[in-house]
């Protein structure tokens, strides 16, 4: 098909405003998923994704309608996987903005649009869910108006639960989005946006073709890895992998580079072919690529078998070709053996890697709990950065210490400004700006501590405006801090992994909290068992989780003390048995709720 017969686009919004659904009436309207395969959020592959009814993964889809090539990629709302957003922007030239009628424009809307503008890809605005009752859609439009900097007559109204004018918008996005630009006669650059292992045929690259053609069997070469390969196979997205004979410029699809090692491929790679790298004088431009993302929190995950290093060692860098924004550094704890400190972009980041490390790969981990880096200088005058509560200093040692701050913005219905307010005031930040949209919209701008807002802040946000608030955050830098390092002991003995850095006046409170928090998530154990919450050696609260009352007496009636106290005794002995050994059953699910305390 021509080149100027194809549409690169994606969807982007605030999470839950219907980027899914939307892509599943894309994907019915042009008959790329027959109508018996359907089945809602086509797109979210995973099973996590269903479970959790959000997307984590962007997914790209290739689809013909009328005489054009349409290639949408469907990307995530959650501030957490905005990297993944990103990435598809520059594999594209245009997008849709979607709004959600019941909702209004919320952060994400913000940061996206943002994200989109900077690209400089054409924006098609459209406001769904219009046949909800809940919908004010001249509210909304008036808000997207003002708000975006869009006129409010180039706004759709669409339904994408009932396909209301979602043929329009794919008009839309034919009339408005331009061609792909590149040139066929040039040589290949390929642009890889994200890939994923395959073991018979290495990585599989996602690209979006920028010049040039490729061909089954041809033999490639990365350019910034300087690493050979050859494309096994090469194909379209529609969504599952078709194979085709050949990728030109413009389109986006897959090539199966047979590279084997997972770490040479990384996104934001250029693919050329190799007769292109051997001849000197071809000086091929490497493409753009991307900002490597900055991860926002850490937490160190080990596996519960020490055996099982190197499956956690393998299996991370395979999840990375899936999810670039995961870092990690192998790591060695006294306490815990081998492990890794991993990166994250936030919270939600850091319990879908560890849930698809133990779904997609079998491993049971060890994870401490998620820590944003911390700064401090010591007497002897070194200043280093603390990734996780058990590298924490001898306080006696620490002369100074910094924590990363945030700016952090609150979009709200006015209607919930107070329960915002109450909540934004709990975290130690201070109020920088407020802005009034309207009567309704309320933008608040705070300067706050990462450790307020990495876990549950969002949740609580939520909670609080009935899910009409939303945020985004951006880093600013360190500043000081007065911390502490509370500590956790189980039967008496510390527990490094749930070692948590806190501010000093907060320790009291968060130390009560964890202690509770493990009270009721930690399954009872045969031996009752004292939960403790420690700073610096002093116990500051402490909980009890009975031992699971197995009654080895009760099936003796009648009067037979003897063997009843026989019985007790032997079960006192299983019991001292098992305390001495300080052996407490940590089920990796207790690590994950813990996060979200
Ligand atoms: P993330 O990818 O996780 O950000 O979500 P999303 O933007 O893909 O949203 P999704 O398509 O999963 O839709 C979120 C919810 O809104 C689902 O319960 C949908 O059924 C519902 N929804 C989507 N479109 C419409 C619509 O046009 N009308 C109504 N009433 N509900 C809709």
């Amino acid at each position: 098909m021509e080149h100027s017969h194809i549409r690169n686009f994606v969807i982007i919004s605030h999470i839950d405003h219907g980027k899914s659904t939307l892509a599943d009436r894309f994907l019915e309207v042009t008959k790329t998923v027959p109508s018996a395969k359907m089945r809602p959020q086509f797109l979210d592959m995973m099973d996590l994704e269903r479970e959790k009814g959000i997307t984590i993964k962007m997914q790209p889809v290739r689809m013909e309608y009328k005489e054009y090539i349409l290639n949408l990629i469907d990307t995530p709302g959650h501030v957490d996987f905005s990297y993944e957003v990103s990435r598809s922007l520059a594999a594209v030239e245009g997008a849709i903005l979607l709004v959600d009628a019941t909702k209004g424009v919320q952060a994400q809307t913000l940061a996206n649009l943002d994200l989109a503008r900077q690209q400089g890809i054409v924006i098609i605005p459209a406001i769904n869910k219009i046949d909800s009752l809940q919908a004010r859609i001249e509210e909304v439009k008036k808000e997207m108006s003002d708000l975006l900097n869009i006129r409010s007559e180039e706004i759709f109204e669409i339904s994408a639960k009932l396909g209301t004018n979602v043929e329009q918008l794919l008009q839309a996005v034919i009339e408005k989005v331009p061609a792909p630009k590149g040139e066929l006669d040039k040589p290949l650059r390929a642009l890889i946006f994200d890939s994923q292992y395959d073991f018979y045929k290495g990585v599989i690259a996602y690209v979006r073709v920028i010049d040039g053609k490729i061909k089954s069997a041809e033999k490639i070469y990365l350019l910034n890895a300087k690493k050979e390969g050859e494309a096994k196979e090469i194909g379209y997205f529609l969504p599952q992998k078709s194979g085709q004979p050949e990728l030109k410029a413009g389109e986006i699809g897959y090539i199966a580079t047979n590279v084997k090692e997972a770490e040479k491929v990384r996104v934001g790679e250029t693919i050329i072919k190799i007769q292109n790298a051997n001849l000197k004088n071809q000086n091929i431009e490497p493409l753009m690529g991307y900002k490597e993302p900055q991860a926002m929190v850490f937490a160190s995950f080990y596996p519960e078998n020490p055996a099982q290093f190197d499956l956690l060692k393998d299996s991370l860098a395979k999840l990375k070709l899936n999810d670039a924004s995961l870092t990690y550094e192998p790591e060695t704890k006294e306490s815990l053996g081998r492990g890794f400190r991993c990166g994250f972009l936030g919270s939600l980041h850091a319990e879908i890697i560890s849930e698809r490390l133990h779904r997609e790969f079998g491993l049971n981990l060890v994870i401490s709990t998620p820590s944003v880096v911390y700064e401090v200088r010591k007497k002897d005058g070194t200043k280093f950065f603390v990734y996780s509560a058990s590298d924490w200093p001898d306080p006696s040692q620490i002369t100074e210490m910094g924590e990363p701050w945030v700016k952090l913005e609150v979009l709200t219905p006015v209607n919930y400004l107070g329960s915002v307010l109450a909540l934004l005031e709990k975290t130690d930040g201070k109020q920088i700006e407020t802005r009034y949209f309207g009567r309704d919209l309320v933008f608040l701008i705070y300067e706050t501590p990462l450790r307020e807002i990495i876990s549950g802040f969002y949740d609580n946000l939520k909670g609080v405006s009935q899910g009409y608030a939303s945020m985004n955050y951006y880093l600013l830098g360190y500043r000081p801090a007065e911390l502490v390092k509370l500590e956790i002991l189980l039967l008496g003995r510390k527990e490094e992994v749930f070692s948590k850095i806190v501010p000093e006046k907060k320790a009291e409170a968060e130390g009560r909290k964890m202690v509770k928090k493990l009270k009721e998530t930690l399954p009872s154990q045969l031996f009752s068992l004292p939960l403790q919450a420690a700073v610096g050696g002093k116990i500051i609260a402490r909980e009890t989780l009975r031992a699971r009352g197995k009654d080895v007496v009760a099936p003796l009636y009648g009067g037979d003390y003897t063997r009843k106290r026989k019985l007790l005794e032997k079960q006192k002995k299983g019991k001292k048995e098992l305390k001495s050994k300080g052996e407490v059953n940590i089920p990796q699910k207790v690590f994950l709720e813990m996060f979200r305390s």
